[in-house]
């Protein structure tokens, strides 16, 4: 079922979107709005975005607070998404004997088609075994559900090298055919968990070696980029790197940080 949303309840929602996750939507963004969340207005029984606004604010229905900004992200992703960052962390990793513990974060992490990625290349330069551990965030849940039991469907992992397929993945059978399962020797290195970066002053989540923060910023307003990118810094070591995707930049964000290349920043 459709329901209208009037320019008022319009700019509830996208306000209310802001302040929780500092994604920005725009008027054009209305259509995406409605679609995503008409099947809650059905599913809750509610006849006007007006009264799906007063539910989800009101603070004993935080579940579906956090149900709303699971469907108002956008969460594509897919494994060797931009490959060249893989290339170049696969250049910067140090040789096995000078690393006592490789971390890696994955800051908007979405199902995990990127830390799985990681994993591979870390994998290959210090072994299944080796000392290296990524962690994978994202506001949303429901990605994280599918991110940490590492199941997709076959057709997402069409970037996936054929070697590294066959070393760390395994092809479902039966009831499973047509998935794909990340091996249990990456997934003990990754963990994930739930984390909104655009909460101000954010703890400190760990010292990484590399950040990735690909593919979120183009969410973001200017002063929502500067606190988001603000709360990673601390995580970062010195000598670390932070990579953002590919249409994304740093400039006039951070002065903390140096450019390597474009995407490509490190800490001095
Ligand atoms: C388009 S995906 C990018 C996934 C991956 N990094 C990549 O490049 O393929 C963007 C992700 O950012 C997450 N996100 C949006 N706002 C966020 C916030 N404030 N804190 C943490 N994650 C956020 C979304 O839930 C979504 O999964």
């Amino acid at each position: 079922m459709s329901y209208n949303i009037n320019d008022a309840e319009f700019k509830r929602f996208s306000s209310l979107i802001y302040d929780i996750a500092g994604i920005t939507l725009t008027d054009a963004k209305k259509v995406l709005l409605t679609g995503r969340l008409s099947k809650r207005l059905t599913a809750l029984g509610f006849g006007t975005y007006t009264q799906y606004f007063k539910y989800v604010t009101d603070p004993i229905h935080a579940d579906e607070l956090q149900f709303m900004v699971d469907l108002l992200t956008t969460n594509e992703t897919y494994f060797f998404r931009e490959p060249q960052h893989f290339e170049f962390l696969n250049q910067i990793i140090p040789p096995l004997k000078q690393v006592q513990n490789y971390r890696v974060w994955s800051a908007a992490a979405s199902v995990g088609a990127e830390a799985y990625t990681i994993s591979m290349i870390l994998a290959e330069k210090l072994g299944e075994n080796g000392p290296w551990e990524i962690l994978g965030t994202d506001i949303s849940n429901s990605v994280l559900e599918q991110a940490r039991r590492g199941l997709y469907r076959i057709s997402e992992a069409e970037k996936i090298p054929p070697q590294f397929l066959k070393k760390y993945c395994l092809k479902g059978n039966g009831e499973q055919t047509g998935t794909l399962l990340i091996d249990k020797k990456l997934r003990q290195h990754v963990r994930f968990e739930q984390l909104n970066l655009n909460v101000e002053g954010m703890k400190k989540t760990g010292d990484f070696d590399v950040i990735f923060l690909r593919n979120v910023l183009i969410y973001f307003d200017i002063p929502t980029k500067q606190r988001v990118v603000a709360n990673l810094i601390p995580s970062l070591k010195s000598g670390g790197y932070l990579i953002v995707g590919h249409s994304e930049s740093l400039n006039g964000i951070t002065n903390v940080l140096t450019t390597v290349k474009p995407t490509i920043y490190r800490k001095p």
